[in-house]
């Protein structure tokens, strides 16, 4: 076990007072009085505890109408960690105006499989990028007075089976891979909890894993915030206790859980108390809980009644609780909670509408343009197709749901963009999307289905693809909204819902300009992406979706966004492309594929993606000139890259630089993200970029030595601006092994 920083005399002395069953009441959660918290720690008045509470998502603040920041992966494909504190500041105001204490967010796991339900939540397939996002968004949001959590930790890559599957990873793929954003939020952003997550980890569920939470978290890191759980993820009292978890979260059974989503379980939890509650909403359950799941979402928090007997059993001695209570209430002392010192905050401020539409729109990725984006010239008609287009495509499922004041689709923003001048027509094509945000709720609060909503809505022929590509055969350009629906919980296809491709083809046939935006979570396949003019990737974009389509179709704004994923050609080119990678058999998910994830994978096999990681077109064009590579005294080398935007509009770059060893003694990626610069150019300007590469970018973990490790030799700097489209190269010679400290 591990004190945290044991000047805290002022916390010591608390705990103190402390008698066991008070202690047990700060380890885990309960009941939020005011109904708004996803977990509530109640305080302790009579030692002048205060409460603690804690509110998703990385999106938006849950539970209170809020502004809906767009997806995590949007704000990665910025490339730009001023910008993810620019949303941080206002995430973490957000916070503070809803009276909350603690952000659940960011998360920032991997994005290993692009079937990954979750991946719009997600930042990347690079620890790189997602490390500058993850330290530049955690920053922000403690700055601005809220704790910030860093989620999943660790290897929390799929939803399929989360509660049960084993991420079966070996060392150095933890080390180079999965933990280093992890690492950095812990080194950099001294970030205030960790949540540990739903999944075990080499046959240990992450709540339980004491050298991943103990030995490298806290130790190794130097870690003084609080481990929470992920919710209902704690399984053992006493595993948890002695590994390293110290505050189990929500502690009320899912059917008596506040935030719950699900009906049966909100009707279980109204039943009176002699019903038997925890049977029934365990037989609700059966249909999406996998074999083998924790088995306390019906029960109480197993550091309730468990944990007590197991410290007069003198399993786990009462010095370990009483460290757990002084990392959460150190944090809460940091934070300036004993003494009132916390900011007040403002939720729906219209300067975070301005943030989220921003971020919105610097990451939207323009794939693919033959000349007919942007729309500078107002088209007399535009034919607007898509199931869901007049609708905004606020984000995902599960509990990173905003719900905004309000949000404009992509029809109306692009009426609004043409303000009557031009005639915009609107055709679905195929049958809605059902969307985690439907509002439209019929009696008893159920959805009315989509059948008996068009009828009523007097569109009783429902849509077609005729009808749509009858619209844009008549359209001077057509513009198809596809998406998907993608959630927490359980994972996604590849393939776009409700035969949108079939739609899409039909339109390519019948227009004579066809622009797709595809509002995704991440990689969809586009077997029509030969055949239609433009695509524009917008992700979820949030509340501002229709201002964000419109700006950057017409452009207003240029398309700034560089791919944080790569965009295979097919299902199999991905890495783990085998059931025994993902999602793993008898509920164990082979990392096989080791370190090499992503664009890592793509280049060490030379295959050639659809949109490689990086990628991303601009209206504007930028040459780089004077391409230097300076070594320094140790592995270190300093890019400088001066950027010309020689065309006619404003825009953003992102110059990319990466790294590889030439002649490794153990099998490394050709070349891994080493730095990264967005640089804002006004037409005819230039600018000198500089990109700092550092001694542990040229590194490699070897487990033999637990130390990381830079091999003598030559490396190879490649400078470009994306994986695939490098613009030079350098060679920087290390002369001696080096042991990183
Ligand atoms: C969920 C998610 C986690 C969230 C928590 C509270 O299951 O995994 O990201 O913060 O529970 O809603």
């Amino acid at each position: 076990m591990t004190n945290p920083d044991s000047s805290n005399d002022r916390i010591d002395a608390l705990i103190e007072k402390l008698t066991l069953q008070e202690k047990i009441d700060l380890v885990h959660g309960d009941h939020d009085p005011a109904e708004l918290a996803t977990g509530y720690l109640p305080g302790n008045d009579r030692v002048g505890v205060p409460s603690l509470s804690l509110v998703d998502g990385p999106m938006g603040v849950r539970a209170v109408t809020a502004t809906a920041f767009p997806a995590s992966i949007a704000l990665a494909a910025a490339w730009d960690s001023d910008l993810a504190r620019e949303q941080g500041e206002a995430l973490g105001t957000e916070v503070l105006g809803a009276d909350q204490d603690v952000l659940l967010a960011p998360g920032f796991n991997i994005i290993r499989a692009p079937q990954c339900g979750r991946s719009f939540e997600y930042y990347s397939e690079d620890p790189h990028l997602s490390s500058r996002l993850a330290v530049g968004t955690i920053e922000s949001v403690q700055s601005a007075g809220a704790m910030a959590t860093a989620k999943h930790y660790v290897a929390n890559n799929q939803e399929h089976q989360r509660h049960a599957v084993s991420a079966e990873v070996d060392e150095r793929t933890l080390r180079e891979i999965y933990l280093p954003a992890f690492e950095a939020a812990v080194k950099e952003a001294d970030v205030a909890s960790v949540m540990a997550s739903y999944n075990r980890i080499n046959g240990t569920y992450a709540t339980e894993h004491e050298r991943l939470l103990t030995d490298v978290l806290k130790d190794e890191w130097g870690f003084d915030g609080f481990v929470v759980s992920d919710w209902w993820a704690t399984t053992d009292a006493v595993g948890a206790a002695r590994g390293g978890l110290d505050l189990d979260m929500p502690g009320v059974p899912v059917h008596e859980w506040q935030e719950n989503e699900s009906r049966i379980h909100r009707a279980i939890g109204a039943l009176p108390d002699a019903a038997p509650k925890d049977k029934l909403a365990a037989l609700a359950a059966k249909p999406w809980l996998p074999d083998g799941a924790n088995p306390n979402l019906f029960e109480g928090s197993v550091f309730e009644d468990p944990l007590r007997e197991a410290v007069k059993g003198g399993k786990v001695p009462e010095t370990a609780l009483d460290e757990k209570i002084a990392r959460t209430l150190s944090q809460m002392e940091r934070f300036g909670m004993f003494d009132d010192e916390q900011p007040e905050g403002s939720v729906n401020d219209p300067a975070h509408e301005t943030v989220a539409r921003r971020v919105a729109e610097r990451g939207t990725v323009l794939l693919q343009n033959d000349g007919v984006l942007p729309l500078d010239e107002e088209p007399a008609s535009i034919a607007v197709i898509g199931p869901n287009a007049d609708k905004a495509k606020i984000g995902g499922g599960g509990s990173s749901e905003v719900d905004p004041t309000d949000a404009i689709s992509p029809l109306d923003g692009i009426r609004e963009r043409t303000d009557g001048e031009t005639t915009v027509s609107f055709e679905r094509g195929v049958e809605r999307i059902e969307d985690p945000h439907d509002e439209d709720e019929g009696p008893f609060g159920l959805p009315v289905p989509d059948a008996i909503d068009d009828a009523l809505s007097g569109d009783d022929e429902g849509p077609s693809i005729d009808a749509a590509a009858r619209v844009a055969e008549s359209a001077d350009v057509a513009v198809v909204v596809v998406q998907d629906n993608a959630s927490e919980s359980e994972d996604r296809s590849l393939w776009l819902p409700n035969e949108q491709d079939q739609l899409v083809a039909a339109v390519a046939d019948a227009a004579e300009k066809t622009v797709v935006v595809a509002r995704t979570a991440g990689p969809v396949r586009m077997p029509w992406a030969g055949d239609v003019d433009a695509i524009v990737e917008t992700w979820y974009p949030g509340q501002e979706d229709g201002h964000v389509t419109a700006s950057v179709l017409f452009g207003d704004v240029d398309p700034s966004g560089r791919l944080p994923v790569t965009f295979a050609r097919r299902t199999d080119h991905y890495p783990a492309s085998t059931e025994g990678q993902y999602p793993g058999i008898e509920l164990e998910a082979e990392y096989s594929e080791g370190v090499f994830v992503g664009y890592r994978h793509f280049d060490a096999e030379d295959i050639e993606p659809l949109f490689p990681f990086g990628h991303g077109l601009s209206y504007t064009d930028f040459e780089y000139d004077d391409v230097t590579v300076e070594a320094g005294d140790g592995p270190e080398a300093t890019v400088e890259v001066t950027v010309e935007n020689v065309g006619d509009r404003d825009g953003h770059e992102v110059v990319q630089a990466y790294l590889g060893q030439d002649d490794p003694s153990v099998e490394r990626p050709p070349k891994e993200l080493a730095a990264f610069e967005s640089v804002e150019l006004a037409a005819g300007e230039s600018k000198t970029v500089t990109l700092e590469i550092e001694e542990r970018d040229f590194a490699y973990y070897d487990t033999e030595e637990s130390a990381w490790t830079v091999e003598d030799g030559d490396y190879t700097v490649s400078v470009g601006r994306s994986s695939r489209d490098i613009v030079d190269t350098d060679t920087v010679s290390v002369e001696d092994l080096t042991v990183v400290e």
